[in-house]
């Protein structure tokens, strides 16, 4: 049995006073992390501040992080900073970073060796864009990014690899997958590493869906059998909706 993941994913909203009152609006309320693994990910400069609030069931996660250990790279993060400031997720290779920021299958497979190595577990996102789907093509699509990402990894690190499909298409827009389409790409990753790999080590990785995920429709998606938890963009803005979204997730599993 995998254990279920809910993470929040923050994109670049919140200041400090309003993530305050978010750790304090939840702190209280998060279900015990040995049933659900709750991560708030959040902006670079909130994370010590919510590292030193996350209570005992919370935890926090980076957006992003350099490939490099240190170096002259003016703006950039290290996953070694990430993890001595006790940061425990960081998310790689989000859709939003590979359309904005020309993040490429090579740079999130060396990232994703780097955060490894650094004790920070990744969240890895992979997810095709609408024409793809349209043309029928997004079992090969997210095979192929699945492949690239996860190239050179051992196969005893890939328990702490989390995978997140996010389609494209379902980022922001309202329209999320339906838990059948997102079932089905979800099995497509855990049948890839299982050829990268094997079964064994294919059916401990946890794989989240995200796209337009909310409080009405995760139920639906994370009953579905390949379904290990969610990534949630604006639905974990609200304290309220982030709770809401964990009970249910606690309720699917207890
Ligand atoms: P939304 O939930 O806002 O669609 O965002 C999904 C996402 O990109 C999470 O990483």
């Amino acid at each position: 049995m995998r254990k279920v993941v809910i993470a929040g994913n923050w994109k670049m909203f919140k200041t400090r006073d309003e993530a305050l009152q978010f750790i304090y609006n939840v702190n209280m309320e998060i279900p015990n992390r040995e049933i659900v693994e709750s991560v708030i990910c959040a902006q670079a400069p909130l994370l010590r501040d919510l590292v030193k609030r996350q209570g005992d069931n919370l935890r926090i996660g980076a957006q992003n992080m350099h490939e490099k250990t240190e170096g002259a790279y003016t703006g950039e993060v290290s996953a070694a900073l990430l993890e001595n400031i006790g940061v425990q997720y960081v998310i790689i290779g989000h859709s939003e970073r590979r359309e904005h920021f020309q993040e490429t299958d090579e740079s999130v497979n060396k990232k994703l060796h780097q955060a490894l190595r650094y004790d920070l577990r990744p969240i890895v996102c992979v997810g095709e864009p609408l024409s793809v789907r349209e043309k029928g093509e997004t079992d090969s699509y997210v095979e192929r990014q699945t492949e690239k990402a996860l190239a050179g990894l051992k196969a005893d690190e890939m328990e702490d690899v989390i995978i997140a499909y996010e389609p494209i298409w379902a980022i922001g827009t309202g329209k999320t997958a339906t838990p059948e389409m997102a079932n089905d790409a979800t099995r497509t990753i855990r049948e890839t590493i299982g050829r990268i790999h094997d079964a064994g080590i294919a059916d401990k990785v946890r794989i989240l869906y995200g796209g337009s995920v909310n409080t009405e429709n995760i139920g639906d998606l994370i009953a579905k059998e390949e379904i290990d938890g969610a990534l949630v963009g604006g639905a974990s803005l609200s304290s309220k909706n982030f709770l809401r979204m964990l009970a249910i997730a606690q309720e699917h599993v207890t």
